[in-house]
């Protein structure tokens, strides 16, 4: 079972997202998984220019020759994606948000209808099964999660 873990905190190891990611790299590891950790924040990730070049002129393909080339192929190749994020304004971080804008090559460009919603289809080796968050909030209230769980559920149905 390979597992991509990508760490959006700014703070990486150092801050409370890697603290409490440490513990559920650790009980992944113990339950065998081959896990990758990457940090979003210091790769050379270009913002996506929504040119929709990887899906109607090179499928699968981002025009932009960057550091998401061998992102994008650690997520085609793992079975679970763990996304890490302290909560910021209400969300994940900028770098972790613009690094899955850059995931859509991932996807292709036509429409198909899943459980009865207008939903891209995966491309054959995109192979990732599970999605899971874990984050941090400065608030003490568990609906301070609230916006990003949605956010990430829309993910796990659209991705
Ligand atoms: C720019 C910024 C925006 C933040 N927005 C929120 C927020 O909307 N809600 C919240 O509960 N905490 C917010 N926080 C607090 C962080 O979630 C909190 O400090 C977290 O522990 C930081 O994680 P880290 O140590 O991994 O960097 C924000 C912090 C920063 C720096």
């Amino acid at each position: 079972m390979k597992a991509l873990v990508i760490n959006g905190s700014p703070r990486k190891d150092r801050g409370a997202t890697g603290g409490i990611l440490s513990h559920f790299v650790e009980g992944m590891k113990n339950a065998k998984a081959d896990v990758d950790i990457i940090y979003s924040k210091g790769l050379d990730i270009g913002e996506c220019r929504g040119c929709f070049n990887c899906w109607e002129n090179t499928p699968g393909k981002c025009i932009q020759d960057d550091d998401m080339t061998e992102v994008l192929a650690k997520i085609a190749d793992s079975d679970i994606l763990v996304l890490a994020t302290p909560v910021y304004v209400d969300g994940m971080t900028g770098s972790l948000k613009s690094l899955l804008d850059r995931s859509i090559p991932l996807l292709q460009g036509r429409f198909e209808l899943r459980d009865d919603h207008c939903r891209h289809p995966r491309r054959e080796h995109a192979k990732t099964e599970k999605l899971v968050l874990v984050s941090v909030s400065g608030f003490t209230e568990m609906d301070n999660f609230d916006p990003l769980i949605e956010h990430v559920k829309g993910l796990s149905k659209n991705l």
